[in-house]
């Protein structure tokens, strides 16, 4: 075991390290035992908060690991449904494994009335995301019938149809059902888009293009709403409310909620005539609010590889649709001046996941404000999986600590 020595309050100290299966750690547990002190790390920038074996990221070099296969290898050979059955169970699935897993998931596909009726009294005005996170935070009420170690296909199977739901609500379509044998891309597509007497007409580009976008958005370690979730199962939370607090902390703008900003961003930069230079400059002064959206990454300090991929979705997809898309030529045209700019190679600020998402979601018909949606289901998988990996590990509660720079002890 190897160890760290340093000096603290008077005299030396050891702290052992750790070996992960790539990365080593100093184990701080006894740090505050030994010296009285803690670590002060904001935004956890430096801090393990925990061990996991779902997903990997090597920063440095652009790469992410699904339980150790490459997201290259698992965009051309799985399904969503199969890497799904990956994240949530370690190994890909054999064809009974999977056939099992869709009928489960299969299983749980009815919407029952109540959910409707309370559907309908939320105002429309409200955000999708919030409408999402509110009944997933109760769906357990509206069935408690629900065993446990089902909850999993409960979830898999029943937020695309409570996304498709707040859709058609939100846009006035009538409901209609989902079919239980149709793949589950095919399905989301035709829920959200099927009308009366007019099923949703199956594009195998666009079913191509959705599956390879909610594949890249499975897992990725310990983000902001992947941890809330983890903090969330520490408590023993049940499933339903840690994954509704998931889709909250996703909603937000400089997590999930980016891949709205991004299109809005982009909209914004063509109707003011496409100067691209003129908003780069604004991004990079530090007395200018804007950011560029869609740009930079805490753990990414090169590429996002998911970013290459979604790139080169949506370039393909828009041929394939044979549609002329001014968003995405703007989003090309800002990626190479940015990427040519001191400023965000100095800070290492390349494209991230959010930054091309957008443009394919908008290119399926997707209206922006489902955009963040479309990434909670993309997410739910990982969720469900590290949800399930720290109820497993019988983690400690999650309760950082803090430095404390208010009033000393005073009488009233
Ligand atoms: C996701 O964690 C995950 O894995 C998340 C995610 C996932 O799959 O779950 O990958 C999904 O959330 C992707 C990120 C989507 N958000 C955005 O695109 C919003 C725009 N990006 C930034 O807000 C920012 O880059 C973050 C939030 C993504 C990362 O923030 P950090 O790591 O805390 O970095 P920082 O804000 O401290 O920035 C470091 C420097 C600062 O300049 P200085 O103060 O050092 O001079 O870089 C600058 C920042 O001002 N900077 C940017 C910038 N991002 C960082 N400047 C201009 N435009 C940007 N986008």
């Amino acid at each position: 075991m190897y160890m760290i020595n340093f000096y603290a309050n008077g005299r030396y100290h050891q702290l052992p390290l750790i070996n992960g299966t790539f990365d080593k750690a100093i184990d701080i547990s006894k740090l505050r035992e030994y010296t009285k002190l803690i670590t002060f790390d904001p935004g956890l920038k430096n801090t393990g908060i925990t061990k996991s074996s779902i997903s990997f990221i090597d920063g440095e070099k652009g790469e992410l690991l699904y339980r150790g296969y490459p997201i290259e290898q698992i965009i051309n050979k799985c399904s969503f449904i199969e890497t799904s059955y990956l994240i949530l169970n370690g190994e890909l699935p054999n064809y009974k494994q999977l056939k099992y897993f869709i009928e489960k998931i299969n299983s749980f596909n009815l919407i029952k009335d109540n959910i409707c009726n309370y559907l309908d009294k939320i105002p429309n005005s409200y955000h999708p995301m919030g409408i999402l996170s509110s009944i997933t935070n109760i769906l357990l009420s509206f069935d408690n019938s629900i065993k446990s170690e089902d909850s999993y296909f409960y979830l898999l199977s029943k937020l695309p149809i409570l996304a498709a739901m707040i859709y058609r609500k939100k846009y006035g379509l009538p409901n209609i059902n989902n079919e239980k044998n149709i793949c589950y891309i095919y399905n989301i597509l035709s829920m959200f888009f099927s009308i009366p007497n007019k099923p949703y007409k199956k594009n195998y580009y666009i079913i191509n293009a959705l599956e390879k976008l909610l594949i890249l958005h499975i897992d990725h370690e310990q983000n902001c709403s992947t941890t809330i979730v983890r903090l969330l199962s520490s408590v023993r939370s049940n499933i339903f409310s840690s994954v509704s607090a998931g889709i909250n902390a996703l909603w937000g703008k400089l997590h999930g909620g980016a891949n709205q900003k991004v299109i809005e961003m982009l909209e914004l930069i063509l109707k003011d005539g496409g100067n691209i230079n003129k908003w780069i400059e604004k991004a990079k002064n530090r007395n200018d609010s804007f950011r560029l959206m869609g740009f930079g990454h805490r753990i990414y300090k090169n590429f996002d590889p998911r970013a290459i991929i979604a790139k080169s979705i949506a370039e393909n997809l828009i041929k394939k649709l044979n549609i002329s898309d001014p968003i995405l030529d703007i989003a090309k045209k800002l990626e190479i001046n940015a990427l040519k700019d001191s400023y965000f190679l100095e800070k290492k600020l390349y494209p991230n996941i959010d930054f091309y998402s957008g443009i394919i979601y908008q290119a399926i018909g997707i209206p922006k404000d489902m955009f963040t949606v479309m990434f909670a289901l993309g997410r739910l998988p990982g969720w469900i999986a590290h949800w399930i990996e720290i109820k497993d590990n019988l983690e400690p509660i999650g309760r950082p600590r803090q430095i404390y720079i208010g009033n000393k002890k005073r009488n009233i």
